[in-house]
């Protein structure tokens, strides 16, 4: 199916399933759901050799896709066996826009820590506190920490501009610095650019701006980095000499004790510096001290740092690789629409379609957190686009977004990076399948619902650091490590 052939699109929130479809369910077929979780352990044990060594994530779930000749299939995905605790590896894999979609739809699922599958790295890490994004939306307590979180970005939003743009400076003077000083091998931008994100995040989100202490400002996002890690080895390919990473990596989760000292010193920083925010927390949300922090250290560091710290790259790489005249392009819409004063603001870049629809093209072949999680709240029966299959209550739904995200049926010549995919009217309905925020870009974060809270947020400012280059500079050349040449703006 081509893009102008589009089923109708997704609704903003919930309920998705019995609109989503270009064939009602009732006329699909109904099909045994393939697959299988093989003997008990050596089933799990197969499978995880297959997805951290033999074929990598990719082509575990495309290979068993093809053998079942389905999108939907049951399989065990790590980490499973043998020092994990209670991890059940088991999963129904759904790997279409249709069936994804499913993963959206609150009264058919429970998001109750599945953030990375049925392995919840301990609370520990969280101060012993179930914070926002492993709650479910049934508990109470989900409603008060997403408003609280959604509450933050809408006053933070000068600030966040202001905060943005200056910290960008400090990160593209460093950047030509570097340059100066090895012109052949150019500059590696990974470490300032979280640096800068850090710096950024922190005082945009919190109100805690890190240059008020020079351990936090020089290192906060080294422990930043550590205490992501540590909680997601057990999950998360490294691409180490193997047996090396199954044996010390994936067989046992790394305890909290090897990041405590850092934890601490960033609760301290954020408690001793996030007055307002922590206020906020309390009398609007009625949140503890500890509530408020934790939930804040979470989205700061994973959600937040965590999440562009891995977007970033794969955007800014894509845009100083291209040969194909896009940074030309990008260059000339930037610098219309922000006029001879080159204002830069949220109303400005809203108006730049390409800029746009490049970051939205590179979240769908490149969506940040590749995998999502639900679990069956009771029997019921799921949709591809051509079959219908039972799922049993308590069972865990594991999507793969970079393949549901190259869905032909949606998105035509899937594989290929469109700079201009989502322009014009037409672009715009594809927004509909855009699901790297647990949701339809065209959807709406709420309390009742587990879509990013920063949904908006996060387009906007990838926009905003587009802008900010092709004001900046005439042309840079490089990669999503490292940046060779800049060409400042004439
Ligand atoms: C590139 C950056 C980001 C990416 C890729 C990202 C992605 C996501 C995804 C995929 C989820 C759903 C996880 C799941 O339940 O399966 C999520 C949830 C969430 N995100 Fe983001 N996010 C980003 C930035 C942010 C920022 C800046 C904030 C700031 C507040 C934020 C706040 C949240 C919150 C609070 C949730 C939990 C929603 C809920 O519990 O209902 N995210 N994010």
């Amino acid at each position: 199916m081509a893009s102008s052939s589009l089923p109708p699109p997704l609704p903003s929130s919930t309920s998705l399933t019995s609109q989503q479809s270009s064939s009602p369910p009732s006329q699909l077929p109904i099909r045994k759901m393939p697959g299988s979780y093989g003997w008990p352990l050596v089933g799990p044990l197969s499978d995880r050799l297959d997805y951290f060594w033999f074929q990598g994530p990719e082509k575990f779930f495309k290979s068993r896709s093809e053998k079942y000749k389905s999108t939907v299939f049951r399989t065990n995905i790590p980490p499973a066996f043998p020092f994990l605790g209670n991890v059940n590896p088991n999963i129904v894999a759904v790997l279409d826009v249709k069936s994804f979609s499913y993963l959206f739809d609150m009264d058919l699922v429970d998001k109750r820590d599945v953030l990375i599958g049925d392995f919840r790295p301990s609370l520990d890490f969280y101060g012993g506190i179930r914070v926002g994004v492993y709650l479910d939306t049934t508990e109470p307590k989900h409603a008060k920490v997403k408003s609280f979180a959604m509450e933050i970005l809408k006053r933070s939003s000068e600030v966040w501009l202001r905060e943005l743009l200056s910290n960008l400076d400090k990160f593209w003077e460093t950047v030509e610095s570097d340059i100066s000083k090895n012109p052949d091998g150019g500059a590696s931008y990974l470490i300032g650019l979280q640096r800068c994100m850090f710096n950024f995040l922190s005082t945009a989100m919190t109100g805690a701006n890190p240059s008020v202490s020079p351990d936090i400002a020089e290192n906060g996002w080294k422990m930043l980095d550590k205490w992501l890690a540590i909680q997601v080895i057990p999950t998360t390919k490294i691409g180490i000499l193997q047996p090396l990473e199954e044996i010390f990596l994936h067989s046992w989760a790394y305890p909290f004790f090897l990041v405590a000292g850092d934890y601490k010193k960033l609760y301290d920083f954020i408690s001793e510096n996030a007055g307002d925010v922590i206020r906020l927390g309390d009398e609007e949300y009625g949140l503890t001290r500890d509530e408020t922090v934790h939930n804040l250290l979470f989205n700061l560091g994973f959600n937040a740092y965590g999440g562009f710290s891995i977007f970033l790259p794969s955007l800014i790489g894509k845009i100083a690789g291209d040969t194909t005249g896009l940074q030309e392009r990008l260059r000339t819409e930037v610098r219309k629409v922000c006029g001879s004063g080159s204002v830069l603001n949220f109303r400005t870049v809203n108006e730049m379609e390409l800029v746009k629809s490049v970051v939205y093209e590179t979240l769908r072949l490149n969506p940040p957190v590749p995998l999502q999680y639900a679990r069956a709240r009771d029997d019921f029966k799921i949709s591809s686009h051509d079959a219908v299959y039972e799922v049993k209550k308590g069972e865990l739904l594991c999507g793969y977004q970079p393949l549901v995200m190259r869905d032909a049926s949606i998105f035509d010549d899937p594989e290929e990076f469109k700079p201009d995919r989502f322009v014009g009217e037409t672009g715009s309905k594809l927004l509909n399948y855009l699901f790297w925020s647990n949701g339809p870009q065209t959807g709406t974060p709420s309390a009742s619902n587990k879509q990013c809270a920063a949904k908006e947020m996060v387009t906007i400012t990838a926009a905003l650091i587009i802008a900010n280059l092709f004001l900046r500079y005439d042309k840079i050349t490089g990669d999503a490590g490292s940046i060779k040449t800049v060409v400042k703006a004439t």
